[in-house]
């Protein structure tokens, strides 16, 4: 059975303030550059943004590529809205679409890259196993998972950090994150070549950057 989603900060009425909220406190632009440069579009390939919410880092992969084909895809008509509006600032060429990770409706096979970020906290381990499916499906062999998400805590003082981001989202579906447990469940899900390949702080916790291939 297909979940429903958490909204970007869990209360529809705070989604319009999340994207001030992000750029103050997180680091995004420098983190999502990074997963941007690791996620390596080229042209001709097409790239699903999962969990996309307000599109900024769909806007920054079509911006990155523009000969790539970019859509994107979250739960939220709210967060889609914003997004819309966003890439038509942005004069940029890309497909937002409406569903849930675990039945995003395309057909298989058809990605050489899927990048998410900050969706899979928003999951519950089972959510999280379905979701890893539903991308194991959608690439190609040989396209690349790239995720940008909260990681194991890299200190004492960033597992305390990561108690607000807990208290927010709940505790159901951040524990394995702070763990440490996202890249068993993407090996499980069938991906090799599963790596961390970066880790920062941030005023709320250790986010992590993930890396996969699949077979
Ligand atoms: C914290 S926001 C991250 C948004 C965006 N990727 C970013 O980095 O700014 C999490 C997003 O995941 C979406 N989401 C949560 N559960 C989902 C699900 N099961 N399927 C699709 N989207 C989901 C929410 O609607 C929200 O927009």
């Amino acid at each position: 059975m297909a979940t429903r989603y958490i909204p970007a900060l869990r209360f529809d009425w705070l989604t319009r303030f999340y994207d001030p909220v992000l750029r103050a406190t997180l680091k995004e632009e420098a983190l999502k550059r990074r997963l941007v440069e690791q996620v390596d579009l080229r042209p001709g390939q097409r790239a699903l943004d999962l969990g996309c919410g307000t599109a900024t880092l769909t806007i920054m992969l079509a911006r990155a590529c523009p000969e790539a084909e970019v859509v994107g895809l979250d739960g939220d008509p709210r967060a889609l809205a914003i997004g819309r509006d966003k890439v038509s600032r942005a004069g940029v060429t890309v497909e937002l679409h409406e569903g849930l990770a675990d039945a995003a409706p395309f057909p298989a096979s058809t990605f050489d890259r899927v990048a998410s970020s900050l969706l899979f906290h928003h999951l519950d381990a089972d959510g999280k196993r379905r979701a890893l499916a539903r991308v194991r499906e959608l690439l190609r062999p040989g396209g690349e998972l790239h995720i940008l998400d909260w990681g194991r805590a890299g200190s004492a003082l960033m597992r305390v950090a990561f108690l607000s981001v807990q208290l927010l989202d709940g505790f159901r579906t951040t524990t394995d994150n702070v763990r440490g447990r996202l890249p068993a469940l993407i090996t499980e899900a069938g991906f090799a070549d599963v790596a961390e390949t970066h880790r920062a702080r941030t005023l709320f916790g250790t986010l992590s950057l993930y890396r996969a291939v699949r077979p």
